[in-house]
């Protein structure tokens, strides 16, 4: 088993633009989630694991006690003396030192922080909850907390945003140091508070700022690995390169998808319906899907091309079908191939869904 993602689903307040799987964190909620997520976990008692995300939702949100019993208890069930990469999603404005302080003792060596605006008017606008000062503040707080291994997350192509303010969103960003940036075009998703409101967002804006910022993150040191990551060397995150390569993951808790054995799966999408579940002895998966050998060759070409540097080895392709559809690519130049690997072109990262589909 290499991966293991942890689900917190649990925010302080939906942000206007978010659609990922939280609800309003609730303590005595949380403790009977834990409760339930640390009986699922026991179902895999033992395993060795390479890297660990806790992910969200928000898990800074959890008390410092609640923190304290989940990571713990992963250290009790799984096998984590070998793991390389421990991230931890952070929010700034429920970061503290002593949380800080105890997840780089107790293993985790990488943060993934949401800034994702550096102007309060459109982190108001985005309905989060801190503003640019609490980052800065929080980040020094980590970098003092030894933590080493720090990706930003910003989103870009805001309404009203231009050209111009994006590359002073950058600018200020890049004053960070940080060893890694995701970064995403805001889009207006289903059952969030912008959906259905009179927000827009441009694909030509949004695709201009790409273009800027694949420009002055190549002259900055940083190495575009992923349509929507960049790192500095040797920082790609360990963890969602092993999903790109198609690797086997466990996923725990409300909401979160695995792959593992040939079966991609999701939990139950409902806090108080994986409590239950979990309480009564069952599992929590509600969709699963045995992955053939078909949608394996199909989805690990469909996730490999995603990694820009590392491509994927030209025998993933030996199958006809696929085979054909790459001499296509390769004669219209949306792919290329280096030294036996298939690459997506950097000129098509934009357009990386119309190239995917033609692999289906
Ligand atoms: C699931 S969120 C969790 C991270 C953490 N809770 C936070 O808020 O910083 C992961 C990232 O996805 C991005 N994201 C989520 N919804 C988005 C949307 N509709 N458009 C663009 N980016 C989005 C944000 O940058 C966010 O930091
Ligand atoms: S972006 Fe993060 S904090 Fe905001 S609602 Fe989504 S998961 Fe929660």
């Amino acid at each position: 088993m290499r991966g293991l993602y942890i689900h917190v689903p649990f925010c302080r307040q939906k942000c206007f633009y978010c659609n990922f799987f939280s609800v309003q964190y609730n303590d005595i909620l949380a403790n009977k989630y834990i409760h339930a997520l640390l009986k699922h976990a026991v179902k895999f008692k033992n395993r060795k694991v390479d890297s660990v995300y806790v992910g969200g939702g928000t898990p800074s949100v959890l008390s410092l006690r609640q923190l304290q019993k989940v990571l713990q208890s992963l250290y009790k069930i799984f096998d984590l003396s070998k793991v390389r990469e421990f991230t931890f999603e952070l929010n700034p404005e429920s970061a503290s030192r002593e949380k800080l302080h105890f997840l780089r003792e107790i293993g985790v060596n990488r943060l993934s922080i949401g800034l994702q605006s550096v102007e309060d008017v459109s982190l108001k606008f985005l309905g989060r909850m801190h503003d640019f000062k609490t980052f800065c503040y929080v980040y020094d707080m980590a970098r003092r907390e030894n933590f080493d291994n720090i990706n930003i997350d910003l989103i870009y192509g805001l309404p009203n945003q231009t050209l111009k303010d994006w590359k002073r969103t950058i600018k200020k960003t890049l004053v960070f140091d940080s060893e890694h940036l995701s970064l995403y075009p805001l889009t207006i998703e289903e059952n969030t508070r912008f959906y259905g409101s009179n927000i827009v967002t441009c694909d030509n804006v949004q695709r201009n700022m790409y273009d800027q910022v694949v420009e002055i993150l190549a002259s900055s040191g940083y190495s575009h690995y992923e349509i929507s990551n960049w790192s500095k060397q040797n920082r790609e995150s360990l963890h969602n390169m092993n999903c790109w390569r198609n690797f086997e993951y466990v996923g725990l808790g409300a909401g979160a998808a695995g792959y593992f054995k040939r079966k991609r799966y999701k939990n139950v999408e409902d806090v108080g319906k994986y409590i239950d579940l979990l309480r009564s002895g069952y599992g929590a998966e509600v969709e699963n899907e045995y992955i053939d050998d078909r949608v394996y060759e199909m989805e690990t070409i469909i996730l490999g091309l995603r990694l820009l540097d590392e491509g994927l080895d030209i025998r993933c392709f030996k199958k006809p079908r696929y085979y054909n559809v790459l001499l296509e690519c390769l004669e219209d130049k949306t792919l290329k191939i280096k030294d036996g690997r298939i690459k997506l072109a950097k000129e098509c990262v934009f357009i990386f869904n119309h190239v995917a589909s033609r692999f289906v």
